[in-house]
């Protein structure tokens, strides 16, 4: 497709689709809890049908109501043994969780996904589960998708350091220790603090679990009940008219309704720091959801290290692209967690804004950015990944001269089916 270059400004008001991390976690919560569960502000992307339709398969009744859905929970016993393998499409997500899910299950299951995620390592979750009685095994010693899962066996606690800053590994771990037996307790103990979605939908859904910083006891033997449960707009799908907003000149884009708990706003943070004007105003306390109103800014670069980068681990391509356009240079380090998403963002990212014309390195754990660059037309291949997809078409906006295009865009209606309708609407209300 050809992509829109040129932007005189980018201007109006948007509210961006459900939130991907809430969006899986409400299913699987409602699907595992006893009774009604009503979910308002769903994403209706591909990776969480995905996920819907693995709890379907499991004897799961969901109802959809655009972006409502009622979910029938019986518990994790009212799951069935799936009739045929799992098809989790790209979605690392769905299959990390679920897996937790189904370690504890009496049945047996396989998991299978796309090409991309058939290269994504699911021995994160394998080793650990393992380790807590679970027999699953997958392919190559990094145990790569299909994943097949045995059941009947019964789930012991565990005392475990997550070797990675992964929400998606105690995500699955906490599935699997609310399985265990009562009396049990699961002790985990993450790497750096990272998105809590997981631990916040279990204590609304009745549950237990105790946080001190990094340390978290999940009990065994939880009953969870079934609940509403209202999902902010996604601040990963934000961040990308925060990016345009901030960069394209004469530019001013209010979001409404975005999530802003604290463990998603490193942009917010890393803006901040590079001088670019974003003001949160009606913030939503019980929601963790604010309005976001950004105004174009002048930049200067900055480092992005340590603990903040599990709070801004999606918005790195987009944010690499904002570094462009930056003064000075801007540092990503620590990283490296990059290079396994649905492709290797360290690389894909690189090369792309190379071909624009931009100044970056790739380094083994991030990359380093000096701007600012001017961009030029290139042919960008999305390689299957939504947000190199969509952080094509927000540089497209800076391009002067020559026609900017895009294969592999379907990639996109992983997270963010309305992107391009959201980008005209912003694009041509000058
Ligand atoms: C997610 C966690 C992150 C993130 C992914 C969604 C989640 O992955 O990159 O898009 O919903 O738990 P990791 O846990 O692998 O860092």
């Amino acid at each position: 497709m050809k992509l829109e270059t040129k932007s005189q400004g980018l201007r109006g008001t948007l509210k961006v689709p459900g939130d991907k991390s809430i969006s899986h976690r409400s299913i699987m919560f409602g699907s595992i809890a006893h009774g009604k569960t009503e979910v308002e502000g769903i994403l209706q992307g591909e990776d969480v049908i995905s996920t819907m339709n693995a709890f379907r398969a499991m004897g799961v009744q969901i109802q959809e109501h655009g972006s409502r859905i009622t979910i029938e929970g019986k518990g994790f016993s009212g799951l069935k043994a799936p009739k045929k393998a799992l098809d989790m499409g790209n979605s690392g997500t769905s299959t990390r969780l679920i897996s937790g899910i189904l370690a504890g299950r009496p049945f047996d299951s396989e998991l299978f996904g796309d090409a991309s995620l058939s290269k994504r390592p699911m021995d994160r979750i394998a080793k650990p589960l393992r380790l807590m009685g679970a027999k699953i095994a997958g392919e190559t010693d990094r145990d790569l998708p299909p994943l097949k899962i045995s059941g009947n066996v019964m789930l012991h606690e565990i005392d475990y350091k997550l070797p990675v800053a992964s929400a998606q590994v105690k995500s699955a771990l906490i599935f699997a220790a609310l399985q265990t037996d009562k009396k049990a307790v699961t002790r985990l103990v993450e790497k750096e603090k990272t998105r809590d979605h997981t631990e916040e939908m279990l204590v609304q859904f009745g549950g237990q679990i105790a946080i001190s910083g990094k340390n978290i006891l999940i009990p065994g033997g939880q009953k969870l009940q079934g609940q509403k449960v209202l999902i902010p707009g996604d601040i990963s799908s934000a961040a990308f008219w925060l990016v345009a907003g901030l960069v394209v000149p004469n530019s001013e884009i209010e979001l409404r309704n975005v999530g802003v708990n604290v463990t998603r706003t490193g942009i917010l943070d890393v803006i901040e720091e590079m001088g670019g004007q974003v003001v949160r105003i009606h913030e939503d306390e019980t929601n963790h959801s604010a309005t976001l109103v950004v105004r174009t800014s002048a930049l200067v670069g900055t480092e992005i290290s340590g603990e903040l980068i599990p709070r801004l681990i999606d918005e790195l391509p987009i944010i690499a692209l904002l570094a462009t356009q930056a003064a000075g240079e801007t540092i990503i380090r620590d990283a490296e967690e990059l290079r396994v998403k649905e492709t290797d963002r360290i690389s894909v990212v690189t090369h792309l804004l190379q071909n624009m014309g931009a100044e970056i390195t790739p380094t083994s754990d991030g990359m380093i950015i000096r701007g600012k660059t001017p961009l030029h037309a290139t042919h960008v291949d999305a390689c299957g990944d939504h947000r190199i997809g969509m952080m094509a078409a927000i540089a497209a906006l800076l391009v002067q001269e020559g026609q900017m295009s895009l294969v592999g865009e379907e990639a996109i209606q992983t997270s963010y089916p309305s992107f391009f309708d959201d980008l005209r609407l912003l694009n041509s209300s000058n």
